[in-house]
């Protein structure tokens, strides 16, 4: 029986503007994602019938609020296939972290159904089924950096080479995004639109001036609902000096480091003030799978 494995990475927002809210209750964005080295991995085979998944994580629904159970079920009734498929899912992204976990699992499961089932999608096929199940999930069947518009469903890769260094700092508990939009207050934003100059940056390996110029709009938002999150945000800079940034809606905080060296360097920092081994990771840009 073929068994078919999928990386399913997570994301940071290195940039997320909030234009404005949609007729449809969503919120129009400019946002710049880029994949990164922590991922969960997902193994897919072929089943007699039904869906069947399996995950280490404790407490995730295997059922029918799962994204990847919806993703299966999405692609079962779209193409009309009969048989049944056997999913289990090693999950390492923390789950209401901003990291895009859920839509990464949900948008790497239609690949490997693309490949297990020969159905011969485009990566635009795939990106249009995906945005059916959540607005981060078309970036995921991209990967790597890119440029996301509309609710998510418009993706611009972008051409970001070299390698990047990022300290992700777990704040520990779940930030519901939905929350988080619905606190955002339109009318009191300041952010300013700098998407090409810092996509400019970016694109020129030019990472001190990318960092000057990252933002995003959900952040005073997390941490105002969040004194934890605040807290953790405080802390970061106080220990290390430098500013952190809100990834997504939360509760992961994150910073993009200069160098390799440079991250070493912060993480040392950061354990000898009393950040444990479990609240941190260091990762890297992951480059965008050939699938
Ligand atoms: O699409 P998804 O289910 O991942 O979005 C979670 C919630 O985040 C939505 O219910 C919506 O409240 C909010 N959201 C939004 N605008 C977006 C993306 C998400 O308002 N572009």
């Amino acid at each position: 029986m073929p068994k078919i494995k999928v990386r399913s990475p997570a994301k940071v927002n290195l940039y997320l503007k909030v234009i404005g809210k949609r007729p449809d209750g969503y919120h129009e964005l400019e946002s710049i994602f880029q994949t990164i080295s922590l991922s969960d991995e997902l193994e897919i085979s072929e089943f007699r019938q039904g869906i069947s998944i399996k995950t280490d994580y404790p407490g995730l629904s295997t059922g029918k609020n799962n994204l990847v159970y919806r993703a299966v079920d999405l692609v079962k009734r779209e193409y009309g296939i009969k048989q049944g498929v056997r999913i289990s899912l090693a999950k390492h992204i923390p789950i209401g972290a901003g990291l895009g976990g859920g839509s990464s699992n949900a948008a790497a499961t239609l690949i490997g159904l693309n490949r297990l089932w020969k159905l011969g999608l485009t990566r635009s096929d795939l990106a249009i089924q995906a945005a059916k199940i959540g607005s981060d999930a078309p970036f995921f069947i991209y990967g790597g950096t890119a440029l996301v518009k509309g609710r998510g469903e418009i993706v611009f890769p972008l051409d970001v080479k070299g390698d990047l260094h990022y300290i992700l700092f777990f704040s520990g508990f779940p930030v519901p995004t939905k929350r988080i939009y619905q606190h955002l207050k339109l009318a009191l934003m300041k952010s300013t639109d700098n998407v090409s100059d810092i996509i400019h940056c970016l694109c020129a390996g030019d990472i001190r001036q990318t960092v000057r110029l990252m933002q995003n709009d959900l952040e005073p938002v997390a941490l105002k609902l969040y004194p934890e999150l605040g807290k953790a945000w405080r802390l970061f800079k106080w220990i290390t000096g430098h500013r952190a940034m809100v990834s997504g809606s939360g509760s992961t905080i994150f910073r993009l480091c200069s160098s390799a060296k440079e991250m070493v360097e912060l993480t040392k920092k950061l354990q000898r003030n009393g950040v444990t081994k479990q609240q941190i990771a260091n990762v890297s840009f992951a480059h965008p799978d050939n699938h």
